[in-house]
């Protein structure tokens, strides 16, 4: 155990002591917040269709192709060519892991054809990855399937189940040795809402896409498990503030016995509401501390299980600052804070990705941005990475494990959160503000 590691031990057994004689709240002789661990994951977290450009035809190069998104795909941020540099940005960033997706409808063009040359894109980045001295984490499927399979029904096709799994197959057997972090599907309660607004399905179908969601996540986890020694494996839940009892938590529940750790994606502080369906989602309230909410909400679901933020990050709408005044840099500082009040509370938070590294394609629109680097796929032909204050705060944070032990938070937190309601509002959490 390093120096830093035992301060950060030291640092928050007084700071459990004191916050088992005060509860949740802010202790009375405030300790400060203890850094988190050498071991924990720092993480950059993107989506190959997001992102790449160069794209094969699947189910959203249709739906681009069909006019039905607000602009067009072109090449994205083009990822496809420049996953050098943005490897080298997450690299200086000081994070440990990089999270990407591993597409289906590039590695698998016709049907029951594998080649090499199909995978070499992914095998050149996962080797950046590892030869920058990060880990990889793998989604197999962040809501992109191929064309051909959109011609025999998507997830309407119970055969689609047995095509999944073999595609997915061949992406273990291809990477399991490079010991990435596996995501199985990207939010499953998610991606049948996307293809009910973009796609063929309708409303009568999405229990059955449910079903073969599990089915497709249970049996790529036991052959991950049969190739992959200690392998990690999870499907991450879209935390959803107010409904996650009945949202999220119900795909976990089929799936808990096939999960090494609960994968999280925390963004606002406010239920889903008609914004985020016009795909406006910098006019959502941002909450940081119910991150501490929902990490509480699967820790006491899942008492010990390592949790997992697999995404996290904040919208801007074209870049501009925020109507509500936060900066990305002051949410992330935020949000480090309680990630490090939950640890030190005895929550087992493994790690953390921002969510994303550079800003991508939005499921149909550019104008939501997301990325540490902001990048104006629509009016810059050059598709430069422009760093936002964010880089150096994060910088900042990967080099010491957190933010400082007397930090302040940047926003007071809300009175009653419904996050996690009724208890993050009659058990709330209070931190020093600036
Ligand atoms: C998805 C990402 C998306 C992000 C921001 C998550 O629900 O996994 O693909 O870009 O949220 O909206």
């Amino acid at each position: 155990m390093g120096v830093r590691s035992l301060a950060a031990g030291m640092a928050a057994v007084a700071f459990a002591m004191t916050a088992a004689l005060t509860g949740p709240g802010l202790a009375a002789a405030d300790p400060g917040v203890p850094a988190l661990g050498d071991d924990f994951l720092w993480g950059v977290a993107a989506s190959g269709f997001q992102s790449e450009g160069s794209a094969p035809d699947s189910n959203w190069s249709r739906y681009a192709a069909a006019g039905k998104t607000a602009d067009p795909y072109r090449d994205s941020v083009d990822f496809y060519h420049r996953y050098r540099d943005d490897i080298a940005l997450a690299k200086n960033l000081g994070v440990k892991v990089y999270r990407i997706s591993v597409e289906w409808a590039r590695v698998q063009p016709h049907p029951g054809v594998w080649n090499d040359a199909d995978f070499a894109f992914y095998d050149n980045v996962i080797a950046a990855v590892k030869a920058a001295g990060m880990r990889p984490m793998i989604t197999l499927d962040h809501w992109v399937y191929p064309g051909w399979e959109v011609d025999r029904g998507g997830w309407k096709n119970p055969a689609m189940v047995d095509d999944w799994v073999a595609d997915a197959r061949h992406v273990v057997d291809r990477y399991a040795a490079a010991d990435p972090l596996w995501v199985t599907i990207n939010e499953p309660v998610g991606y049948p809402l996307l293809e009910l607004s973009h796609g063929d399905l309708g409303p009568a179908d999405i229990p059955a896409m449910q079903d073969r969601l599990v089915a497709a996540h249970d049996a790529i986890y036991d052959y991950i498990h049969a190739v992959q020694r200690g392998a990690m494996v999870t499907s991450n839940v879209a935390y959803m503030p107010g409904l996650e009892s009945v949202a999220a938590l119900p795909f976990e529940d089929r799936v808990a016995a096939k999960l090494d750790y609960i994968g999280i994606d925390y963004y606002y502080g406010n239920p889903p509401n008609a914004d985020a369906l016009k795909n406006e989602p910098w006019r959502n309230s941002l909450q940081p501390e119910g991150i501490y909410y929902a990490l509480r909400h699967y820790a006491q679901r899942f008492p010990g299980k390592p949790l997992y933020i697999v995404e996290n990050g904040m919208p801007t709408e074209n870049g501009q600052p925020r109507a509500d005044g936060w900066t990305r840099a002051d949410d992330l500082r935020d949000t480090v804070y309680w990630l490090q009040r939950a640890k030190a509370d005895g929550m087992n938070v493994m790690g953390y990705n921002y969510w994303s590294l550079t800003d991508n394609y939005e499921w149909g629109s550019y104008t939501p941005r997301f990325g540490l680097y902001t990048v104006d796929v629509l009016t810059d032909p050059t598709l430069t990475r422009k760093p936002t204050d964010a880089v150096d705060a994060y910088r900042d944070i990967t080099a010491a494990n957190g933010v400082p032990a007397d930090y302040r938070l940047s926003h007071p937190t809300t009175s009653c959160s419904l996050v996690d309601p009724p208890i993050s509002c009659t058990q709330p959490v209070t931190g020093p503000v600036r």
